[in-house]
This record gives C-alpha cells, sequence and structure tokens, in this order.
C-alpha cells in the first residue's frame, strides 16, 4: 500500500534531482531552480507534518526512509546516484529548513565531477559522508523526459495563456524546454527509445506539442541534424501550432465535424501563427517558416494555398509528419485507437502525396526500431 508519506518522499526527491540537473545544466541560481527549490520545500513541509525529521539512509545501494526501503525509479537512482558520487551514506533534514539550505543540497546533488563544491552540514541538513569519490562514467544528469513533462506542463500551459492573452510570448520559456529534450535526447543512448515516454493527455495544446517536439527531435536526430539546427527544428516543433489560441475554443475543442464556416477559421492558424512569432522577439525564422507550412502536404494541395512550386522547408515536412502520426496515436481525427500496423499503413498511403515519401519511409524506420525495443502496448493506443 502507497502511504501518503511516500507520495510526498517521491515528489521530493523527483524535485530535487531535477532542480539538480538544471543546476548542473544551468546555474545554481537559475529561475528553474529556484522555483524547484520552493515546491521541493512545499514537500518536505508536508512530510515534516508526519516526521519529525526526514533521514535518508544508503544501505547496500537501497535509499532506505522511516527504517523502509524507498521504491526505486528513475528520480531515485538518481538521487542514489549522486550521494555516492558526493560520498553521502546519509542525509538528515530538520524542519527548520530554510529555502538557501535547500538550495545548497540541491548544488551539491548537481555536483558533477568537473565542478568542486564543498559538502558541509548546515543547521538543518546534516551530512554522513564516507570516502569522497567520482565515477569516471558519472555524466551531467540530463532530465528524464517524464519529468520535463511533469515540471515544464504548468509552465507551457502559461506560455500558451500569454499567447492566448495577446501578449508577448517569452521565448527563454521556449528555449530552455527545448533544450531539456535535447539534452534528454543526447543522454539516452539511443534516441529511438526517447520517443517512447509520448503520452496522450488531455491538455491538447502542452501534450501535443511536446509529441511533435520529441517525434521531430527524433527525426532530426536519425538525419544525422544537430547543434543549432536541431534545438530549431525543436523549437519550431512547439510552437507550429500557436496559431490556434487566436482561434475560438469552441472551435478548436468541438466534437464533431466542423462546418464549412468553421473549417475555414480553423485553417487560417498557420497564417496566424506565423504572423505572431514573426512579430515576436527571438523566435527563430525556422519556426516562423513551420508555422505557416505545417498543413501544406507535400503536393502543396493543403493550405494555406500556394503555387506548385512553393517549396518547403525540411522541418515543414517532418511537423507534418509527425502532426499525422499523433493524431493517429492520440485519435484526435480518428473515432477507434489505431495499432501500429494500421498507422504504418496509413502512412505509407499517405508519402509521396500528404508526406514527404522518404522522410516518412525513415520516420517508419524509427517507429520499427522502436517496435523492436518497446513492447507494443507501449504506443499502440492511447
Ligand atoms: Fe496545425
Ligand atoms: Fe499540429
Amino acid at each position: 500500500m502507497i502511504r501518503p508519506q511516500d507520495n510526498h518522499l517521491q515528489k521530493l526527491i523527483r524535485l530535487l534531482t531535477t532542480a539538480a540537473a538544471n543546476a548542473a545544466l544551468y546555474h545554481p541560481e537559475h529561475r528553474q531552480v529556484l522555483r524547484l527549490n520552493k515546491q521541493a520545500l512545499n514537500e518536505l513541509q508536508q512530510l515534516f507534518s508526519i516526521h519529525s525529521n526526514i533521514t535518508l539512509k544508503v544501505i547496500d545501494e537501497q535509499l532506505i526512509f522511516a527504517n523502509k526501503p524507498v521504491a526505486k525509479n528513475l528520480a531515485i537512482d538518481r538521487l542514489l546516484e549522486s550521494l555516492d558520487r558526493n560520498g553521502i551514506s546519509h542525509l538528515q533534514i530538520e524542519p527548520g529548513v530554510y529555502a538557501e539550505e535547500l538550495l545548497g543540497l540541491i548544488n551539491i546533488l548537481s555536483k558533477t565531477p568537473d565542478k568542486q563544491i564543498e559538502i558541509k552540514s548546515s543547521e538543518n541538513i546534516h551530512f554522513g559522508q564516507i570516502e569522497v569519490r567520482y565515477k569516471n562514467s558519472g555524466q551531467i544528469a540530463g532530465l528524464g523526459l517524464d519529468e520535463i513533462a511533469e515540471h515544464e506542463a504548468d509552465r507551457f500551459m502559461d506560455i500558451y495563456q500569454t499567447v492566448r492573452n495577446k501578449q508577448k510570448l517569452e521565448m527563454t520559456g521556449i528555449n530552455e524546454i527545448v533544450n531539456g529534450f535535447v539534452n534528454a535526447f543526447n543522454s539516452q543512448s539511443d534516441a529511438f527509445m526517447a520517443i517512447a515516454p509520448l503520452r496522450s493527455m488531455d491538455e491538447y495544446t502542452y501534450t501535443h506539442s511536446t509529441n511533435i517536439c520529441m517525434l521531430n527531435l527524433a527525426q532530426a536526430k536519425v538525419l544525422g541534424i544537430e547543434g543549432q539546427l536541431l534545438n530549431d527544428i525543436g523549437i519550431a516543433a512547439m510552437l507550429h501550432d500557436v496559431g490556434k489560441m487566436f482561434i475560438s475554443p469552441d472551435i478548436l475543442s468541438k466534437s464533431g465535424q466542423l462546418d464549412e464556416e468553421e473549417w475555414k477559421i480553423m485553417q487560417q492558424h498557420p497564417r496566424l501563427g506565423a504572423e505572431y512569432l514573426l512579430n515576436t522577439p527571438g523566435v527563430p525564422r525556422l519556426a516562423v517558416v513551420t508555422a505557416f507550412e505545417h498543413h501544406m502536404r507535400f503536393d502543396n494541395a493543403g493550405y494555406p494555398k500556394t503555387t506548385r512550386l512553393w517549396t518547403q522547408h525540411i522541418c515543414s515536412y517532418m511537423t507534418a509528419i509527425s502532426d499525422t502520426y499523433d493524431a493517429m496515436r492520440t485519435h484526435r481525427a480518428y473515432e477507434e485507437s489505431l495499432n501500429i500496423d494500421q498507422i504504418i499503413s496509413i502512412m505509407l498511403d499517405l508519402a509521396g502525396t500528404k508526406l514527404h515519401p522518404q522522410l516518412t519511409y525513415s520516420f517508419l524506420q524509427v517507429l520499427s526500431e522502436l517496435d523492436k525495443k518497446n513492447a507494443p502496448s507501449n504506443y499502440t493506443s492511447s
């Protein structure tokens, strides 16, 4: 049975390790770190209502809390790794703990072999240390995709809300989210695996945008695209549907078919998105182009209407492929959930008309690699 304190502890550890990963990637006072630190402090308060102090011990590579082993997961593994790297065998936190002290702990957890941070107990945080040692294999912790999804979801909603309210978009937020994804991709030994955690939630904009981001990054990675272009492709994916924020929610969330008038309005989202992004400082040009082109189709028979000779950017073709796949997976457009074979056969049918053929084959290759490595249930239904 899961005890309430287990939930708080798991949350606390996830927040601390995510904050530490952010501190390692950016800097210890980064606002994302400060935000997670504040949330961690809240979780600690919940735990202190049950326990007089929080003592975590490491015994035989197992984390022990309140005399019981803590169920392992990615965050627990990461915490164990950090404690091990710093030679910390136990950690005690007292109820008086304040934000700066907790930030100190996060900084210690973010320590990597190339970063010197002194480990010393503070007023309310005490360390039990064995020898300090480093693991050569230890790499800077990348953010897990699931964790990004959890911690960034609300932030992303804020960003979209900003657009909806016709305010200026803050590109730093988008950049950070995409950087997190790119780092998560890079920290995975196998880029194919990174699209496994795709989830379908009701929060359409966030889920859809992050799905398209991950799918685009997977496509770009297998093509050998790296560096700034990879980041820009991720950013373009996150923002491809930003124009939908200017469409009435009644049309966006209508469950039945759109009538002719509504469909005309809906078809304006690429242009509205591109116009908005064009006027937003710091947005990569590629995001403007992708927002405008992502429904044009490979045969240029889509919308906005253009000449047959219009040449689209490769990112727009990729986004159309990711979009088509995501629509089938999350059955926004289909009543029944489709299995992977049905999805593949539909996409093969569309290759050369709606979708860019070579990029579609490459994408299906990504899917079949994933198929070999995962149980089909991971992605055949949603
Ligand atoms: Fe769209
Ligand atoms: Fe879309």
